[in-house]
């Protein structure tokens, strides 16, 4: 493992799509230490700032980064679009050249890919993407840490993604999947589901990992699902738009008759969360037996924690 991790010294993380098998394998292992170690004192961020960047809201993400960071002896600092010029009075290239000069590493969470991008080009030190339209990488880590913790070895199991399928969560679920070679079930109505373009990038990967991506507008497609995940009718930026997503996802919410479809006592639920009660899940669901998103959001800590640590050369 401690070879893998080393060549992630320096190396940003966007959207997975340039990760390895091998290399997302050592960073769970890695989570799965870090958890395990959760109450040793150690100071491995000692002398590190990191940038937190968020032009969108935030709790799990903007806790998880800065609780990993702070209780290791480093500093995380966060700046949201009121505190800083990202893109408004400066450039994001100029912004991008000055935090790297003065932070070892930049989260960002926002609206565009392309800001992400910049600022990996621009600043010369790592940059996570924290979430934005189009991808959600690290809460893909998290979500795969969980259900390995359920399931164990994930290859060949079959998770079941209902909702919106072309927003951030789902892709980057699409991506993981394609890599870990996790059989994934996208079940949208046909109005949102995962581009063509991003679907056939991902044709080859699940090629090679030996996995089955199946798109599906019959709920009746979760049948024999290990795990059923959802996430919000509209996405943070896509408030205007909610309305039409009531109308087109209300067949889709994750309730007892879905569970019954999936017809696996041991299927579980998870969700990134914040979630609606009442719209893309049923109380029942969420706090009820079969979720596990408390672990999956505690594992959001975790999982930001060993991805910093190896891209940091700090392992
Ligand atoms: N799941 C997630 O990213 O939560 P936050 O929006 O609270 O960070
Ligand atoms: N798809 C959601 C995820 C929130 C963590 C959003 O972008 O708002």
């Amino acid at each position: 493992m401690c070879n893998t991790l080393k060549n992630l010294q320096g190396r940003s993380l966007l959207t997975w799509l340039d990760y390895s098998a091998s290399e997302i394998r050592a960073l769970l292992e890695l989570a799965r230490n870090v958890k395990h170690e959760k109450h040793q004192q150690k100071q491995r961020f000692a002398g590190i700032s990191i940038a937190l960047l968020f032009e969108k809201r935030s709790t799990r993400t903007r806790c998880a980064f800065e609780t990993a960071v702070g209780e290791e002896g480093g500093h995380p600092v966060f700046l949201s679009n009121d505190d800083i010029q990202l893109g408004a009075k400066e450039t994001i290239e100029d912004t991008a050249r000055v935090l790297g000069r003065m932070f070892s590493a930049i989260e960002f969470r926002g609206f565009k890919q392309s800001t992400a991008e910049a600022l990996a080009a621009y600043s010369g030190v790592p940059v996570y993407n924290g979430l934005t339209d189009l991808y959600h990488p690290t809460q893909a880590l998290a979500d795969v840490m969980t259900l390995e913790e359920e399931f164990g070895d994930m290859c060949g199991k079959k998770l079941c993604f209902v909702g919106d399928g072309r927003n951030n969560v789902a892709r980057s679920l699409i991506v993981m999947a394609a890599k870990l070679g996790i059989n994934i079930t996208v079940v949208c109505p046909p109005e949102l589901q995962p581009g063509a373009e991003f679907l056939a990038q991902c044709a080859e990967l699940f090629a090679a990992s030996g996995a089955v991506c199946e798109i599906s507008h019959d709920t009746t497609a979760v049948c024999g699902a290990d795990a059923i995940y959802t996430d919000v009718w509209a996405s943070m930026g896509e408030e205007a738009q909610k309305t039409e997503r009531v109308r087109l996802l209300a067949p889709y919410q994750v309730n007892r008759r879905l569970f019954e479809q999936a017809d696996n006592k041991s299927c579980v639920f998870l969700h990134c969360l914040p979630a609606v009660r009442g719209e893309e899940v049923t109380k029942d669901i969420i706090d009820g037996p079969q979720s596990r998103v408390w672990d999956e959001a505690e594992n959001r800590k975790h999982t930001i924690k060993a991805i910093i640590l190896a891209t940091l050369g700090l392992i």
